[in-house]
């Protein structure tokens, strides 16, 4: 079965209660329910994942090879400044989704550069926790289309 990994960044473990007017009122686990609930109707598996910490980030792109098909990332802030998120992403070669509950273009401007979305196949934000079942989408086009 194919698998797609799922990696949420920084401060996501506190959806519900973190700036509910940007953010919204799902919990991450919330979403990650209702991302699996999908996935399981397509018949991908899916792993999920969230740390506070831009290492453990990194080593779960580095240790993706050979096991999953796609990665769909919420780097959170480290978006905006990760060097090495980006370099991992690249240096895996995995077809890899950026994602965001909000649009970040129509917030403060030091969100609206992305360290990482030239290395990604595409970007998807504003949507709320629909952004992660557009990723879930995004991710089973390109392993329908490999
Ligand atoms: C976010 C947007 C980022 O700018 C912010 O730092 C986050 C969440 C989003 O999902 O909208 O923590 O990635």
């Amino acid at each position: 079965m194919n698998k797609i990994l799922f990696i949420n960044g920084p401060n996501l473990n506190l959806l519900s209660l973190r700036e509910p007017n940007v953010y919204g009122s799902h919990t991450l686990k919330d979403i990650e329910l209702k991302v699996k609930e999908q996935a399981a109707l397509a018949q991908v598996t899916v792993d999920f994942r969230q740390s506070n910490s831009e290492g453990d980030l990194v080593t779960w792109i580095q240790n993706a090879r050979n096991e999953f098909q796609v990665l769909v990332i919420n780097a959170a802030a480290y978006t905006h400044t990760s060097i090495a998120i980006r370099d991992a992403i690249a240096a895996v070669g995995i077809p890899a989704i950026e994602i965001h509950l909000s649009n970040v273009h129509a917030r403060e401007e030091f969100r609206h550069r992305s360290m990482m979305a030239a290395v990604c196949k595409g970007v998807i934000s504003g949507f709320g926790p629909h952004s992660y079942l557009l990723g879930l989408q995004a991710a089973i086009s390109l392993i329908n289309k490999s």
